[in-house]
């Protein structure tokens, strides 16, 4: 079999060699059917158990209580930017939403279509390298929910904690790339929402975790594919879903599980991190972009003191078997991509390169 490399790539990212070794065999053959994962009706009786077992494992990772629903949708998070206003905002009320980064600012273009707009913290300021917190937050009268994005993936921040909505607004958490790294109550929210493709599966599917009152019924008339509601009565098979992605998540469900749960994701998920950023502190040849306090343990930013540098920097790190370092276009720079799957050796040999890529640069630099 073919070498795997280390794969710091912010999504899609590696995924748990154990699943992937059992998809290699459901590929040819689920359940003894005699039948591929892939071939299987989305309406038939193995896709019935397949459906069943990735919502059972999914409610039993955070003990998801009976008044949420759970479900999965396509269309990527980014669907959810117009979902989100177009089935909850009326228009006596308003929408507030954290701007940490671009899926913020994308969700928060989207609201105005539907409904008033209130940005109640921002860090554009800073180019979004923190979290607003305290006096920098500020909600409107009366919202109707209060949307945030849990991690921002390309900034490289976090939430450490969920902000607390006012009065009866719900919260509504872009998840995508970090749910699941760690426990979570979610009867703290309204909504939660996560691509696949970092921390639970392939792309192309995205998980939804609703309170059941409040998607029952659109504010609005809406089309029917639009209708949250319809999606989860229908188990996320509205219309022909995602099946393989179904499988997936379900697999990684399983395999977190097994694993420990969310305790341990979190405990292996800040090791990880530790890694990275022990060594960042101890140093002053990079420059991280997060501030210490909003740093995030998934998506980890950091630059060379010259975007030169950089590109040797990533340059050297490819030649070592580390991949997919290049940082996004709007922060550039380096970003080192750790999910749950993703190994604390992965992190440990980066550290490796940046320490040798110092020592042989330092120097330059600073003349
Ligand atoms: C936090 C967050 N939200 C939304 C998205 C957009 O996801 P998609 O491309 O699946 O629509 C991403 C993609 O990386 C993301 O990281």
């Amino acid at each position: 079999m073919s070498k795997r490399i280390y794969n710091f790539s912010a999504g899609p990212a590696c995924l748990p060699e154990p699943v992937l070794k059992q998809a290699q065999k459901d590929l040819w053959d689920i359940m003894g059917s005699g039948i591929g994962i892939l071939e299987h009706s989305h309406r038939g009786k193995v896709f019935d158990r397949i459906t069943a077992e990735t919502e059972a494992s999914c409610r039993a990772i955070t003990n998801i209580p009976d008044d949420y629903a759970v479900f999965w949708m396509q269309g990527g998070a980014t669907s959810q930017c117009y979902f989100v206003p177009a089935n909850f905002l009326t228009p006596d009320r308003t929408a507030d939403y954290f701007e940490t980064g671009k899926w913020a600012q994308d969700s928060i273009k989207e609201v105005p279509l539907y409904g008033k707009l209130n940005v109640c913290g921002s860090s554009k300021d800073k180019n979004f390298s923190y979290i607003p917190t305290g006096s920098q937050v500020s909600y409107s009268d009366n919202p109707a929910y209060v949307q945030f994005t849990a991690n921002n993936t390309i900034m490289g921040t976090e939430f450490q904690t969920e902000p607390d909505a006012p009065g009866d607004a719900f919260l509504v958490s872009d998840a995508s790339s970090n749910i699941f790294s760690r426990p979570i109550d979610v009867t703290k929210f309204g909504l939660i929402y996560a691509g696949a493709q970092k921390n639970l599966g392939p792309s192309g599917i995205t998980l939804l975790i609703a309170r059941k009152d409040l998607i029952e019924k659109p504010v609005r008339e809406l089309p029917q594919m639009m209708q949250f509601g319809n999606h989860a009565k229908k188990e996320g098979r509205f219309n022909t879903p995602n099946t393989f992605g179904v499988y997936l998540m379900g697999e990684v469900f399983k395999w977190i599980l097994a694993e420990g749960g969310l305790d341990a994701m979190r405990d292996r998920n800040e090791a990880k991190a530790a890694v990275l950023y022990d060594f960042l502190d101890a140093q002053d040849f990079f420059i991280p972009h997060a501030e210490k306090a909003s740093r995030s343990t998934m998506n980890i930013t950091f630059k060379c003191p010259t975007p030169e540098l950089d590109a040797a920097f990533i340059e050297g790190a490819e030649k070592k078997g580390l991949d997919g370092l290049t940082g996004h276009r709007q922060i550039q720079g380096m970003r080192a991509s750790m999910y749950n799957a993703f190994p604390k050796a992965g992190a440990e040999a980066l550290v490796a390169h940046m320490k040798d890529f110092a020592r042989e640069h330092a120097a330059a630099a600073k003349a």
